[in-house]
């Protein structure tokens, strides 16, 4: 299969180029696109076939269910039933925006979409092209990640091209995503409703807007979120996570690496990092929210480097900085 890449400008799409995708997605193929997170790989979320399909272009294991984007709440009754309260007003307030709420599902929804569960996680994204091509295709369009199971999430066209070249249809290039990481996906079937992922949306905007959410055990994530079990955001390279400003801590594993014959990359943001060479560190910003835009990336031109593991400074667990956090200390499982 031949990748065809679109160029298409982010803020007003070119009516032929969406067109060209709705089509792509009507016959059955496989579109990734531009939201304000991270790149999404669609297909028609009423074509088992073709989700079959997403499953294999990205080697994704099938008990992680996937995300159903519609181009606004009206739509969410064509998925799920019984909407509570607190998902009401989360996707009142929150849509479209960087949040996916996970619902009682309805029947004739395929059970490839959501791992067989009875819920269905839900989006409405707030990016200029993942809507233009929603309004058009007029149906719901499940889209994962437009990565390979398991590594970084694709922040720009050219990371999915990287990935999935010659396994998917088409590629809409609307240049880099806005917020870098995930949405948050929030499990609203449960009262107080649970945060299965952490994301764009941090849970004190949550809290600010329904109350407090429930914790949970890691027993009941996984009844609830299958998928968590497996590897996730990692790059090739080892994963190696160095604390807030400690730059002695840096240094000794940067040297304990070195010594032993390994190519050392570091991701800093509060000191320079002078003892790796300067072709493989990269210095981000400390803001979370930057960082967070340029987390994904950063491992990727590492990796295309071919360093043999990667010292990340931490960042401060506030805010989307949790969200951060969760993705690195996963980055670093072995
Ligand atoms: O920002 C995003 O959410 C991006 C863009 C493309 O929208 N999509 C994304 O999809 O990150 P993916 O497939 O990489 O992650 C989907 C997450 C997984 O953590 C999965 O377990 C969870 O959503 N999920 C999907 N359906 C679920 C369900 N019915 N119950 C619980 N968790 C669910
Ligand atoms: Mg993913």
């Amino acid at each position: 299969m031949n990748t065809r890449i679109l160029e298409v400008s982010s803020s007003s799409p070119e009516s032929h180029a969406i067109e060209e995708a709705a089509s792509v997605l009507r016959g059955g193929g496989l579109v990734a696109f531009p939201t304000e997170t991270v790149y999404g790989l669609g297909a028609d979320a009423q074509n088992e076939k073709t989700i079959r399909k997403v499953f294999e272009a990205k080697g994704r294991p099938a008990d992680n269910p996937l995300i159903v984007h519609i181009d606004s709440f009206l739509q969410a009754g064509l998925f799920a039933r019984d909407i509570p309260e607190k998902g009401k007003k989360l996707a009142d307030i929150f849509w479209p925006g960087p949040l996916t709420l996970v619902l009682p599902k309805l029947k004739h929804v395929p059970g490839i979409i959501s791992a067989n569960l009875d819920t269905v996680a839900l989006r409405v994204p707030n990016h200029p092209v993942a809507l233009a091509l929603l309004k058009e295709f007029r149906g719901g369009v499940v889209a994962p990640s437009a990565n390979i199971s398991g590594g970084p999430s694709p922040t720009e066209a050219s990371h999915v091209v990287k990935d999935l070249d010659g396994r998917i249809d088409l590629v809409l290039d609307g240049g880099r995503t806005e917020i870098g990481i995930e949405s948050t996906v929030i499990d609203v079937t449960a009262d107080p409703p649970i945060i299965l992922r952490q994301g764009g949306l941090s849970r004190e905007r949550i809290e600010q807007a329904i109350g407090k959410v429930g914790t949970t055990t890691q027993e009941e994530l996984l009844k609830r979120s299958p998928g968590t079990r497996h590897k996730h955001y990692a790059p090739k390279a080892r994963v190696v996570i160095i604390g807030v400003r400690d730059e002695t801590g840096f240094a000794g594993e940067a040297s304990r690496f070195d010594s032993s014959g390994k190519i050392v990359g570091a991701i800093t943001h509060s000191f320079a990092a002078s003892s790796v060479k300067s072709e493989f560190r990269k210095k981000l910003a400390g803001d979370p929210a930057i960082f967070a835009q340029e987390f994904f990336r950063a491992l990727r031109e590492l990796d295309e480097k071919r360093v043999d593991v990667i010292l990340v400074e931490s960042v401060e667990e506030k805010g989307i900085g949790s969200a951060v956090m969760d993705r690195l200390k996963k980055a670093a499982q072995t």
